[in-house]
């Protein structure tokens, strides 16, 4: 059996996290959130393949290459979620699951965060949670796929 792959791509300003507005979006770094995601996947028995990019075209070209290299995606797309109808169409295109994730509550804040493009093609959403919505993501797709098989 081939260990299942889930891309985890986060889009752009995720580089800062940790010292980026911390009452936010918490004092944890990326290479924290990898690592915890590393280890949740591994006792999962799935992989990842875990990216940030500040660049938009970048994440719609790592979101196609999901469609033929990966068994599932989490995708945190950042300010992109509110603006991207070439990324919503990108995952629109993905034939995986999909799980949006956000670390602040985006319906908490400025009415501007209400609508994410991108929700509108995901199968799940979660967000509020910090760290904790990758992890409960990573769960939840591997239930999915294992379900699948
Ligand atoms: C975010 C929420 C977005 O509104 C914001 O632009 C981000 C991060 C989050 O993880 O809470 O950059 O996606």
């Amino acid at each position: 059996m081939t260990t299942s792959l889930i891309m985890v791509l986060n889009g752009p300003n995720l580089n800062l996290l940790g010292t980026r507005e911390p009452a936010v979006y918490g004092t944890g770094t990326l290479d924290e959130l990898e690592t915890l995601c590393a280890e949740t996947a591994e006792g999962l028995g799935v992989a990842i393949d875990f990216r940030q990019s500040n660049l938009e075209g970048e994440l719609i070209t790592w979101v196609q290459e999901a469609r033929t290299n990966a068994a599932a995606l989490i995708i945190n797309p950042a300010g992109y979620s509110h603006t991207s109808i070439a990324l919503m169409d990108a995952v629109s295109a993905l034939d995986i699951p999909v799980i949006e994730v956000h670390l602040s509550n985006i319906h908490k804040r400025e009415s501007f965060r209400h609508l994410s493009y991108v929700s509108l093609a995901a199968d799940g959403v979660i967000c509020g949670l910090g760290f904790a919505g990758y992890r409960l993501a990573l769960i939840a797709l591997s239930d999915i796929l294992e379900e699948d098989q």
